[in-house]
């Protein structure tokens, strides 16, 4: 399984270092071999030797250069994060990325050979309007995505599930997860909503290989819980 902790504007560099003492000791601790990645904010990445991986939730992609504001691979580099999130459907919907961005950006990191964590997901709307719609427009959202590329995680977040409470059943979580697999080879993340009381019915579910959570991750100890959830899957 592949646990994915989003802090997306949270937490100081303080709080993110106490944060990280629990989970990492928790995963030595209990010899967690499932994946573990945690993305903070820019501001508490340290350059420290770690036993879970650790990602950005965004960057610019250039090697450097004049672009105010933003952080490139050279910044990235000095912390050796190799690990991104790409797509999110919050830099789509509030920060107004479109899709010929969200490509040029995985092309970028692709070829700088990191691991993307690309994340695809429709607003309530679509998925009112029926079967085809849903399908359009998630297909829409991989256009100019290389599905073959070897370090890809594909995340599903219907963006109505995200912050929400709400959750999709398991048969929409399957069924779209079945579609995603005839897609890639890549393992399939669910994410929105996902809570240390879902999280294991989830994670159980066909087609999915993990959890990319946000609000619910912000608490180490609900983290360590799912984390501990989906070591349990492998033991039944
Ligand atoms: P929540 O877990 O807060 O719904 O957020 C999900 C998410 O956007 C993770 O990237």
């Amino acid at each position: 399984m592949i646990l994915c902790a989003n802090f997306k504007a949270n937490k100081t560099r303080q709080e993110t270092r106490a944060y990280m003492a629990v989970v990492e000791s928790f995963v030595s601790v209990n010899e967690i071999d499932d994946t573990v990645i945690v993305f903070p904010p820019f501001t508490a990445l340290e350059h420290l030797p770690r036993n879970v991986l650790i990602g950005v939730q965004n960057a610019y992609p250039v090697e450097n250069g004049a672009y105010t504001g933003e952080i490139a691979l050279e910044q990235l580099e000095e912390f050796e994060v190799k690990t991104i999130l790409i797509g999110h459907s919050e830099r789509r919907h509030i920060l107004g990325e479109t899709q010929e961005q969200i490509a040029a950006k995985f092309r970028f990191f692709a070829e700088k050979g990191f691991a993307i964590i690309y994340c695809v997901g429709e607003p309530i709307e679509i998925r009112q309007q029926g079967a085809d719609a849903l399908m359009r427009y998630v297909d829409a959202q991989f256009v100019g995505i290389d599905c073959n590329y070897t370090d890809l995680i594909l995340a599903y977040e219907p963006v109505w599930a995200i912050g929400t409470g709400l959750t999709p059943t398991s048969d929409q979580i399957v069924d779209m997860h079945a579609v995603l697999r005839t897609k890639t080879h890549a393992p399939l993340l669910y994410g929105g909503s996902v809570k240390v009381d879902n999280a294991g019915s989830i994670m159980a579910l066909e087609n999915v290989d993990g959890v990319l959570v946000g609000s619910a991750s912000l608490s180490a100890n609900d983290f360590c819980e799912m984390i501990a959830l989906a070591a349990q899957l492998k033991n039944v």
